[in-house]
């Protein structure tokens, strides 16, 4: 499973950072970083949750 960031998109709320910092990462000026993001086996449940979160719908769930 990947995240796809569309960081186009992206406006910076940061709640999927809040929810899984260790899948995602933020810039100085807290946007998330652009590119997929290989989600490790056993947090695909968090992933979708941190994916929903975004109010931008600048995530989304892709497979690898
Ligand atoms: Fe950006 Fe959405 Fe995360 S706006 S920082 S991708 S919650």
């Amino acid at each position: 499973m990947i995240i796809k960031v569309d960081r186009e998109k992206c406006a910076g709320h940061a709640r999927c950072w809040a929810l899984a910092p260790d899948l995602f990462e933020l810039d100085d000026e807290g946007y998330v970083l652009p590119g997929d993001i290989t989600v490790p086996p056993g947090q695909e449940a968090l992933a979708g949750r941190a994916t929903r979160a975004c109010p931008e719908r600048a995530l989304s769930i892709g497979e690898d």
